[in-house]
């Protein structure tokens, strides 16, 4: 059984007593509605740590207006149970009210990095990310940070701003769990209808299908979109919100892929009014 903790001071209480016994503290935070996905991402902290702290916190700041902040799933005894299965000692659910106390008027943005892809889409939501995880970091005192490739940006975000903020924090990168057909497994996949769920693969086929064209030699970007979006439109009723085919670390669109070079690339689209996202990354 996993402990649970619910407030920050209880928490950095915990973390200050595990580090003065020496303990290397591995944080995974989540928002809960914990899959296969983030359960990989436990056992990989794991693998890096000897205490493991699993974070289940919707997190408001990172939700548009008109976003699914309200129906998101919350199932917390069952994330509790699975995050100690996958070995987690610790389980940091505060509420809302404890992250964000009356008069809270603070946050941690990351320029550049956020202006593009689910930046430009989402307005807001990357520093809701940043400024959260920045304040898990300052109640949890861990020594690695486990995040998924799923989050691509996400992911590129975070290592900047630990970087920039001097956090003493090794970020360790998680792949991408799948389900048999392909499709990324997400909190959000359970909003899908059936006839969506069925179409929702052809993501990841278009993200292979670029990846397989660039090992074949395709290097325009302008044709990988092309065909990428002949995949999705062919066999789907999804619109698309962006295809990308950008630089691994910047996030910049490149025209011309340079051999050696590692690119990024990530679509988003939605069935419906589910959001789904997606990426493959490619070394030409
Ligand atoms: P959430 O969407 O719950 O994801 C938590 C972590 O699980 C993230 O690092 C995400 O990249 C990873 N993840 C999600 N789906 C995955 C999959 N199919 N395979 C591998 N890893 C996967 O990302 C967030 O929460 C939040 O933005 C958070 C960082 C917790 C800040 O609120």
């Amino acid at each position: 059984m996993a402990i649970t903790v619910e407030t920050v001071s209880r928490m950095q209480l915990t973390a200050d007593t595990l580090r003065r016994e020496g303990k290397r503290i591995a944080v995974v935070p989540t928002m809960g509605a914990l899959h296969e996905g983030h359960l990989s991402l436990i056992r990989l902290a794991r693998k890096h740590a000897d205490v493991v702290v699993t974070t289940v916190f919707v997190n408001p700041l990172q939700f548009g207006p008109g976003e699914d902040f309200g129906r998101y799933p919350r199932p917390l005894p069952k994330d509790i149970m699975a995050a100690a299965d996958a070995g987690a000692e610790y389980v940091f659910a505060p509420s809302v009210g404890e992250m964000y106390p009356e008069g809270f008027q603070t946050s941690v943005h990351v320029e550049q990095l956020t202006a593009r892809l689910e930046g430009a889409v989402r307005p807001g939501h990357f520093r809701g990310v940043t400024t959260i995880v920045a304040k898990l970091f300052t109640a949890i005192k861990p020594h690695v940070a486990v995040f998924g490739q799923k989050d691509a940006q996400q992911l590129a975000v975070i290592k900047r701003m630990t970087v920039d903020l001097g956090f003493h924090v090794d970020i360790v990168v998680g792949q991408t769990v799948r389900e048999r057909d392909g499709l990324a497994m997400s909190s959000r996949n359970v909003y899908l209808t059936e006839s969506q769920r069925k179409e929702a693969p052809v993501l990841y086929q278009a993200l292979s299908l670029a990846r397989d064209r660039i090992q074949q030699g395709e290097f325009r970007r302008a044709t990988l979109v092309e065909e990428m979006r002949a995949v999705i439109s062919g066999r789907s009723s999804a619109s698309i919100d962006y295809l990308s085919v950008a630089d691994a670390v910047t996030l910049e669109e490149v025209e011309q892929l340079t051999p050696g070079k590692d690119v990024l690339i990530s679509l988003a689209a939605r069935f419906g009014t589910t959001r789904l996202i997606d990426n493959i990354p490619v070394r030409p």
